[in-house]
């Protein structure tokens, strides 16, 4: 199937096959073609460039963009989208006045979650989730990466992550899948941390390695979840297997997790709404990607990720969703990018770079997606006639799809 897409008022984000991510000044730069073709063949990005030098292609199928942006699908590389239930009560909780830490004390938050999904069929909780997979990918989304975490027991965490494997297999948008058994201590397990710590790498993790269930593997280090001893004892094994961390860190305190991040070569740190000298100092020179999750700051009213000292201080980073049902039930990328511009001061073309190419490396994807590029999978965005790419983040909460063509098929 070939598909020539004519008269793209501008196709952002062009790129050689050698940029993996962008970092620092980098980010502040968009390439793009003015007056652009773009052709599909077989589901990869074929041939791009300028309308006036259009070549005789034979295609099945042509589109006319005149008057809309065409670029890549965002690549989301921090989502517990496979969930059960929702935590809407928490919600209005925490309007009535209760912290999410106090929630989370009496027993609700994460382990509220983990209740619901153990009580759940693995075909309940796959169809649940796919209507948020279905929900992302009209929303632009290409690249997915999907947590485990709401199982905390080892037939629960497996089958959350046999659900992110059928998404991964049945659905056309890219999925990489991370363990994260140490996501909170279990109530069995309140006065026995390291018996959980046991039952994850003695009992979970081999069960994970043995089904090739998981990419990565991930752990909650803060405060009143798991320490940096923690920490390392879950990536050491992690290790073992294969499995590169991806970590939750300095959501509520900065205490050393990020350098430790770092040290064991994570492929990324997330969250960092509390960050200090030292991690940043930790980052540099680091093949580390720092992820920022807005939508997740905006739903607690915590702290925004303080991208302006990271990308001043020569660092990449990365915006994602962190869809979950607790601290950010939404996966909407739109909004992610919207928000970094207006609450973190990131320019538009930092924020597509983020949600684009940087999410792609987050993700071990940069050769696979996150930009146009020849021989990338052609996971494009068609917009609604806009006047500029400005106008995306700035008319934050409006729809301005037009079209999502994943693998080069256009998304129902
Ligand atoms: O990334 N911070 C840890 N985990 C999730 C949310 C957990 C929850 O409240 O369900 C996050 O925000
Ligand atoms: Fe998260």
């Amino acid at each position: 199937m070939r598909t020539l897409i004519i008269n793209i008022k501008e196709l952002i984000q062009v790129r050689d096959s050698h940029i993996k991510k962008v970092s620092g000044k980098e980010m502040s730069v968009l390439p793009t073609i003015k007056n652009a073709f773009l052709f599909i063949k077989d589901g990869f990005i074929e041939d791009y460039g300028d309308m006036a030098n259009l070549p005789k292609l034979n295609a099945d199928n042509t589109i006319d963009a005149n008057g809309k942006m065409v670029l890549p699908c965002w690549c989301d590389s921090h989502t517990h989208i496979v969930y059960a239930g929702n935590r809407e009560q928490e919600f209005v909780d925490r309007i009535n006045g209760l912290s999410y830490e106090e929630i989370a004390n009496r027993g609700g938050g994460i382990l509220n979650s983990a209740k619901t999904l153990q009580n759940t069929s693995e075909e309940d909780l796959y169809q649940q989730s796919i209507d948020r997979v279905q929900d992302v990918m009209r929303l632009g989304t290409g690249a997915l990466e999907i947590k485990s975490g709401y199982g905390l027991t080892t037939d629960a965490e497996i089958k959350m992550l046999r659900v992110a494997k059928r998404i991964q297999k049945e659905f056309p948008v890219q999925v990489k899948t991370t363990f994260l058994g140490a996501h909170a201590l279990p109530l069995e397990y309140k006065n026995n941390k390291e018996g959980y710590l046991d039952l994850i790498i003695n009992e979970m993790l081999p069960q994970v390695a043995d089904e090739q269930l998981a990419d990565y593997i991930d752990i909650f280090c803060e405060k009143g979840y798991f320490s940096l001893e923690d920490t390392s004892k879950i990536l050491t094994a992690g290790k073992q297997y294969g499995l590169t961390a991806k970590i939750h860190v300095n959501q509520f305190n900065a205490f050393g997790g990020v350098a430790l991040g770092v040290q064991f070569g994570a492929l990324s740190v997330d969250h960092l709404e509390e960050l200090n000298q030292e991690d940043i100092d930790a980052l540099k020179n680091s093949n580390t990607m720092p992820v920022a999750l807005p939508s997740c700051s905006y739903f607690l009213s915590i702290p925004y990720t303080p991208a302006r000292r990271i990308i001043d201080a020569g660092l990449p980073l990365t915006l994602a969703t962190d869809y979950n049902p607790g601290s950010t039930p939404s996966g909407n990328m739109n909004f992610v990018v919207s928000t970094a511009c207006i609450k973190m001061k990131m320019t538009p073309e930092e924020a597509i770079n983020a949600a684009t190419i940087n999410g792609a490396y987050a993700m071990g994807l940069s050769d696979i997606c996150g930009s146009i590029t020849i021989g990338k999978k052609a996971n494009i965005i068609i917009t609604k006639e806009v006047p500029s790419y400005n106008y995306l983040p700035y008319a934050f909460g409006n729809n301005h799809i037009d079209k999502v063509l994943i693998n080069g098929i256009e998304v129902e």
